[in-house]
Formats: structure tokens, sequence, C-alpha cells
């Protein structure tokens, strides 16, 4: 039956999302499926249905894409989307509720101060280094693709980064920022059969993995195999795997994760329950370097579309 791709939306991410959905309205239809291209800034979402779409696959990322909104209309719907459900993706999307969920559930995430819009004076914005030492990073809590981020290396950079990320989300996530190895993991797959991926390491210039050394450069080094010390890609791939089954994920998704250069410690930074899927992002990367090619991915994910 047809396929719609998601793509586009409404989102800070929304070029992201353009460049996601096009390599997989590429590949599925280089496999046979009817998929189209289908972008939910432009046409209602309700219009799937009057046009005979059976299944979606969602290259949306952000909000009103990644975060249980689409996933919601589709439930309603009736129509079965690759990826997380309602609850799982309005979680994720959201990194402050994400860390309450894996510190409940004893999993390590650098500690952190949340700062609501109105909701706190210039003092305590500048007593945050106190707490969380510096550098700080600072990020809107619901956005993606390092938008509005910024690693903040003294008390007087505080209130314009605070500032800054509050303009895209009225939380601004305030952490602790770990200094070592970055690395991140793909998850396929869901409950007791989710398995991890070939984990990537990181390398970007200056440390500085941002929007446009993540999209637009050739200057970051992806690092896959990734070289860890023995036993560390074990226990990372572990991690990730627990970290994405008690957010309840389905179908797949990225974990982005720091390792404590002096400790080895690693600790949870972020899901992406919508990853990537441009030329220059992990989840292909690694898949390929399990032998599994960006054709077969997109296959698989959308062999695993429910509702
Ligand atoms: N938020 C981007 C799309 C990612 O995590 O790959
Ligand atoms: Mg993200």
């Amino acid at each position: 039956g047809k396929v719609a791709v998601l793509m586009g939306g409404h989102s800070a991410e929304r070029e992201v999302s353009l460049m996601s959905g096009g390599g997989v309205l590429k590949a599925l239809q280089s496999r046979g499926v009817d998929a189209h291209a289908f972008d939910p800034a432009q046409r209602d979402l309700s219009e799937l249905r009057a046009d005979g779409f059976q299944r979606c696959f969602i290259a949306l990322h952000g909000r009103f894409g990644e975060d249980g909104t689409v996933q919601g209309a589709l439930e309603l719907l009736g129509i079965p989307y690759t990826g997380s459900g309602v609850m799982a993706s309005a979680i994720s999307i959201d990194k402050v509720m994400t860390k309450r969920v894996w510190l409940a559930e004893g999993l390590p995430t650098p500690k952190y101060q949340l700062l609501r819009r109105g909701g706190y004076t210039r003092e305590q914005v500048l007593q945050v280094p106190d707490e969380l030492g510096l550098p700080v990073i600072v990020k809107p809590a619901r956005e993606g693709s390092s938008i509005g981020v910024a690693k903040v290396q003294g008390y007087s950079e505080m209130t314009a980064a605070v500032e800054a990320a509050s303009l895209l989300d009225a939380d601004v996530l305030c952490e602790q920022f770990i200094a070592g190895d970055e690395v991140t993991c793909p998850v396929l797959g869901s409950g007791a059969d989710a398995i991890a991926l070939p984990v990537i390491r990181i390398v970007a210039p200056e440390g500085n993995y941002d929007y446009n050394n993540k999209y637009f450069t050739d200057d970051t080094k992806y690092l896959v195999p990734c070289g860890l010390p023995a036993g560390e890609e074990e226990a990372i791939q572990g991690l990730v795997l627990k970290a994405y089954r008690v957010l309840g994920c389905r179908g797949w998704g990225r974990l982005d994760v720091m390792i404590d250069a002096q400790t080895r410690k690693p600790y949870l930074l972020e899901i992406n329950t919508s990853p990537g899927m441009t030329s220059h992002s992990l989840v292909p990367m690694s898949a390929r370097a399990a032998g599994l090619s960006y054709e077969d991915l997109c296959l698989q994910l959308l062999a695993s579309a429910a509702l």
C-alpha cells in the first residue's frame, strides 16, 4: 500500500528533516515501495486518509513531529507509523523529563538545573555555575541538532546563553559539562527484542559538534569502530538499551553519551526518537558498519511501523 514519508514540518529542524526525508523517500522508492513525500507544514494530516496512505515513515525532527503530537494524530487516524508512540516520544523530546526518568531508574546522566521562563532571577542564573561548575552546557529543553545550545565558559556569558535558549523554549536546561569522549549509539527494535548497533565516536573541530559541523562541514570525524578501550563499547551498548527500554521507546532511537575522560564513566545526555537520516547522519553510518545498508535500514524501519 501507499506510504507517506512525513518530512519538513514546523520545527526549527525543518531543514534537517527535509534532508532526512529526501534520503528515506529515495531509498524506499528504489526498493519498489509506493512512497510519497508528505509535509505537514503544507498539508493537513487528516488528508492522509483521503489520499489512501496506509503507513507513515516519520522523518520529522523536533517539535510537531518527534514529540508525540504527530504520533497522536496518526493514532486517531488509525495509520501505523515508524518509531516510538505518544508517551515515549513526548518524554524523550524533553531532555529534563528524560533525565528525571533515567535518574529515577538509577541511570547516569549529568547533574542539571532547570530554569523556567519567568520563574528565576538574574541572581539564580549566576548561581548555576556554583552548583554545576564551569563550563556549563545551556540548552532549550525541547530542541534538536544543537539549535540554541551554548557552552558557557564564564559567569559573564551565563545570562546571554539562558536568554538565547529561552527564546526557543520556556524550559532551559543547564547541565554539567562532562569532558571526555563524545559518542552515540543507535538502538533498533522494541522492548526485549531491541538491539544496540555499533557505537560511533565523534571528534568534532575543537570539540564543537554544532549544527554546522553536524550537517554542512566535512571537518567532523566519525570513528566506527569507535576504538574505545576494551569493554567500553559493550558497556555503553548495555547502558543505552536500558535507557531506551525504561522510556518505553519503540522501533528505533539514538542515544548520545559522554564518557568522562578521567573516570571513564559514561553519562547519558539524551535520546532522539526520530534520528537524522541525512548523508551526514549517524544511525545510517552505524547501521552500515553492522552490515545494514541505508535502503535495508529504511525497509526494516518501515516494516516495524505500528499503532
Ligand atoms: N535531532 C537530529 C535530527 C538527530 O538527533 O539526528
Ligand atoms: Mg537531540
